[in-house]
């Protein structure tokens, strides 16, 4: 949904991906929380805005906010940083949390998603922004937006991401409603058998948080 090809987020996945320096798990976590921060401008700008006019001390002028109610849902744990650089920014929003994680029955490949916790306010007409650090199959977000079923409708979706799958993002793409927007950092080819991004950096929330 934006052009990253010249910035300095570059810099800031390149370091939670190279081995040597993602091992250092605070800068790891900060750079989960720049990344929130840029994602969270470049998401701004699509946002319904209304005029308001701002009292200087030598004057007056008219400026163009925000106007959205919106909640900032995190799918635990990987997100948390992710969701401290968002609300840094959408300051006045509310905040949801969710837990996802992947069953693998006896050692297979293959997995469930298993969703347990979703603490949210009502969603009803409001912009949600879902924060994952990864979308590798988007068995997770498809999950998390079934918990939220019994939430209300949301009047759009925004998923803020920083590296996602294209195979995941395909299926993001099919399984979400229309007024979804995606918005990622980094966008790798493809998975191993067992659902990891190639070449992606590893397990986000473990470099995070151990
Ligand atoms: C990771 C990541 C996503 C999910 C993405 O979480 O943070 O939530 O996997 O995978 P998917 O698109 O294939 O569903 P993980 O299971 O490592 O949990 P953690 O953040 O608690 O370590």
């Amino acid at each position: 949904d934006f052009s990253n090809e010249n910035s300095v987020l570059n810099q800031f996945v390149l370091e939670m991906r190279d081995v040597s320096i993602q091992k250092d798990s605070m800068r790891f976590r900060k750079n989960i929380e720049r990344i929130g921060e840029i994602l969270s401008y470049e998401m701004s700008k699509t946002l319904h805005y209304k005029t308001e006019v701002v009292k200087t001390p030598l004057g007056e002028k008219e400026m163009k906010v925000p106007e959205t109610d919106i909640v900032v849902c995190s799918i635990l744990r990987a997100a948390l940083p992710l969701h401290t650089g968002v609300i840094s920014f959408f300051d006045k929003a509310e905040n949801a949390y969710i837990s996802a994680f992947r069953h693998h029955a006896d050692g297979d490949d293959a997995f469930e998603v298993v969703v347990n916790y979703l603490a949210s306010p009502s969603i009803e007409g409001k912009t949600l922004i879902l924060t994952d650090p990864m979308l590798a199959t988007g068995k997770t977000l498809e999950n998390v937006l079934k918990a939220f079923k019994s939430h209300g409708t949301p009047k759009q979706i925004h998923i803020l991401s920083i590296i996602g799958a294209k195979p995941g993002i395909a299926y993001i793409q099919d399984k979400f409603p229309e007024n979804t927007h995606l918005w990622i950092a980094a966008v790798d080819e493809k998975l191993n058998s067992r659902g990891y991004i190639l070449p992606g950096l590893g397990d986000a929330g473990d470099l995070a948080f151990g």
